[in-house]
């Protein structure tokens, strides 16, 4: 049955929460496992639907995957790997988007792999066309069937110069987790930089992988005969820290985020002292809060690291929406990342959407008729409402307008931000919102 979350709004958050690792690199750590030829250990893993999805993924081909949730440990141990049954794996079809990195190692392991429909967030088209083409650069045979894509290394997997035409995160890391045991040299050109990239490295360079990051966006990686295991604490969410300061910002609140750290928020913290939040660092975590004077609009656009994060966008559009006067926001890594704003708007923002792009960073959308830039007008009332989260990032983020808003807001389809959020009710109760959980 489904859940329906009731929120009574109005109250500051206030109290801790304790944000453990990145979502987007915990999933694709466990990936890489698979590589190696002895067990590797991961520790700081959290309870969210992406690592449930990927240890299952992972167990239907052999890799016997043990993890104690309390303790954040898990381990790995990929020593008999065998090809899964396409029906076992089609199970996963729409899930998830990791299942495609799963590509280069298994074909170095098994000749061969087999990905379904991939699923993530509906965020624009999420195409998989890059991944394909480095992949037949490596040597790779693609064929795509009704059920999925299957794919082939009849003659083996040989490194290759390669150039993305956009620093995709996926795709980079594509490349890593097949060239790391291609033979030869791979070279990658306007590869992703971001944090999650870094220390996905550094699990495949404790592995025995060779990988040197120039400070132009090219990775080159020498390719070696064999990887063995890691032991590896994944990095904080960065994420899911700025999603918690969002939080406080807009209820007006004060959130102290354990296992938070500084370091990757560089581009957020910038911007969230401008509009007029206040943070402080600390050796366990930081802690957020609304410094007190009326919130500032400002124009903001998101990039690749090391620029303001997409997935910190929708989230700080909330705490526009209580900035006095007229704020610009122009997403230029994803074509259709504002359809979270319809619920706002029906909860009292003003928010106008525009195909032009209202800024000056490069983007690929201005001409293609995306509605990718947002006029935000504010300071607005907001009040509560009935929403179905659409995704992710826009779901956590229509919590946060609820959390603020006066009255009462009934929240459907929340299974969403646990793909992303560990315990994320109970942390909203813990900060003191008033709110109830029934089945519908
Ligand atoms: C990762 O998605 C993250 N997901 C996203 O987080 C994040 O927003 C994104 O990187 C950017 O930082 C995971 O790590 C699981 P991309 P990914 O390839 O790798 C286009 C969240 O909320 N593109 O960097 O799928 C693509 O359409 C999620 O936590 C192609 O055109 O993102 C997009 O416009 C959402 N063809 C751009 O590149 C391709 O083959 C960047 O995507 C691949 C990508």
């Amino acid at each position: 049955m489904a859940k329906l979350l009731t929120i009574q709004g109005g109250k500051p958050l206030q109290g801790e929460v304790h944000v453990r690792g990145a979502k987007n690199l915990v999933p694709k750590s466990m990936v890489a496992s698979l590589l190696g030829s002895e067990p590797s250990e991961l520790r700081n893993v959290p309870e969210i639907k992406d690592v449930e999805i990927v240890t299952n993924l992972l167990t239907i081909h052999g890799v016997k995957v043990d993890r104690d949730a309390t303790s954040g440990i898990m381990t790995l141990d990929p020593r008999e790997t065998y090809s899964a049954e396409h029906s076992e794996i089609d199970a996963y079809a729409g899930d998830s988007r990791i299942p495609i990195l799963f590509c280069g190692p298994l074909m170095h392991k098994n000749g061969e792999a087999f990905i379904p429909d991939l699923g993530g967030c509906r965020i624009g088209d999420r195409p998989i066309n890059y991944h394909l083409e480095v992949l037949r650069n490596f040597g790779a045979v693609v064929d795509k069937r009704a059920t999925g894509i299957h794919i082939s290394a009849p003659r083996g997997l040989r490194g290759a110069k390669l150039e993305l035409p956009f620093p995709s995160v996926g795709a980079t890391e594509q490349v890593l987790l097949t060239a790391v045991l291609a033979e030869g040299i791979t070279e990658l050109k306007n590869s992703a930089v971001e944090p999650e990239i870094h220390d996905l490295i550094a699990i495949l360079q404790q592995m025995g992988a060779i990988i040197t990051v120039y400070t132009d966006r090219t990775i080159r990686i020498e390719g070696v005969s064999r990887l063995s295991g890691f032991r590896h604490r994944a990095i904080p969410d960065r994420n899911e820290t700025a999603s918690w300061a969002s939080a406080a910002l807009v209820t007006e609140g004060d959130i102290y985020v354990r296992g938070a750290a500084q370091r990757d928020l560089t581009a957020f913290l910038n911007i969230y002292r401008k509009i007029g939040g206040e943070f402080e660092v600390d050796d366990e975590g930081m802690r957020f809060w609304h410094a007190g004077e009326p919130l500032k609009p400002l124009v903001l656009e998101t990039d690749v690291h090391p620029g303001f994060m997409t997935d910190w966008q929708q989230p700080m559009v909330v705490a526009l929406t209580q900035a006095h006067g007229v704020s610009i926001v122009h997403e230029t890594v994803y074509e259709n990342r504002f359809g979270f704003t319809q619920a706002l708007t029906r909860m009292g923002a003003s928010i106008q959407l525009h195909r032009e792009c209202l800024g000056s960073n490069p983007c690929r959308f201005g001409q293609r008729n995306f509605q990718h830039s947002a006029v935000i007008s504010g300071p607005s009332k907001l009040s509560g409402a009935d929403i179905d989260i659409p995704d992710l990032r826009g779901g956590f983020s229509h919590l946060i307008a609820a959390l603020a808003a006066r009255g009462t807001s009934n929240v459907t389809g929340i299974e969403i931000i646990s793909r992303g959020y560990e315990y994320f009710i109970d942390k909203i109760a813990g900060l003191g919102a008033d709110i109830s959980i029934s089945e519908r």
